[in-house]
């Protein structure tokens, strides 16, 4: 794979480096490289934003690759219902339990300290958009995308051509659910910037640390869970869409 990227970093896209190995994420994390919602695009191109060299990035994924030697969820070998179930098992109800342990903590810390770090007072506004968003985006998906989509693989299993009815095509509910996947990246991606990359201040109290930690972790579960919606399970369904309407 490293020869293949070394050769044609013009060609070898983002998410699909990803696909080989999850892990991935966190050399292109450590550049602040976007695999989940940019990740359609060369590799060259996502480093030459972050100026970031092709070769540094193939060194890290080299050494990635010596490092693990468990053996890597495949996701995209995955049946799509059993992707849908383990996004929301895990995904969703991380997102679930974090929001209401992580919000106490910011509000404290933005109240005790909000005088000396007055950035925490926007970085608490802008969770609670996107905790706000994550609630009604991720009952959207279960409630009406996601059931799309199952709805697919069992017409696939009878071999029916699906009746798409009031969404005409799967590919409409996906683009607004991408659309929100944009905005709440966007949106953590202004709270790393506030934070200076997760970083506490040097006088900060356990508290202060501790939701600087969960913020972090938040949004590494998001891209995680955001290249499993955007690079694994959407592109699926609108091939497998395409594949039954031939029926
Ligand atoms: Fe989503």
């Amino acid at each position: 794979m490293f020869e293949a990227i070394r050769e044609n970093p013009n060609q070898v896209i983002v998410r699909d480096i990803l696909k080989t190995n999850i892990k991935t994420a966190h050399v292109f994390e450590k550049y602040g490289i976007d695999f989940c919602c940019k990740g359609n695009r060369p590799l060259k191109e996502a480093c030459d934003e972050k100026n970031v060299s092709v070769e540094t990035i193939i060194e890290e994924l080299k050494d990635l690759n010596t490092a693990s030697e468990k053996e890597d969820l495949r996701f995209d070998q995955w049946d799509l219902k059993f992707l849908i179930d383990y996004i929301i098992n895990n995904h969703h109800s991380y997102v679930r339990n974090a929001i209401p342990q992580l919000m106490p903590h910011l509000e404290k810390v933005a109240f005790k300290h909000g005088n000396k770090y007055p950035e925490l007072l926007e970085i608490k506004s802008h969770f609670e958009n996107v905790a706000e968003e994550m609630y009604s985006h991720m009952e959207k998906e279960e409630k009406i995308l996601f059931h799309i989509i199952k709805y697919l693989v069992d017409s696939k299993h009878f071999n029916e051509k699906p009746r798409m009815n009031g969404f005409k095509t799967v590919k409409n509910p996906i683009d607004s659910m991408e659309a929100e996947h944009s905005n709440a990246g966007g949106t953590m991606e202004e709270i790393r910037k506030l934070t200076n990359n997760f970083t506490p201040p040097a006088d900060a109290c356990n508290t202060f640390q501790l939701t600087y930690k969960e913020l972090e972790d938040f949004e590494k579960d998001l891209h995680i869970h955001v290249h499993l919606e955007n690079n694994i399970l959407f592109p699926k369904a609108i091939e497998l869409e395409k594949e039954l309407l031939k029926l």
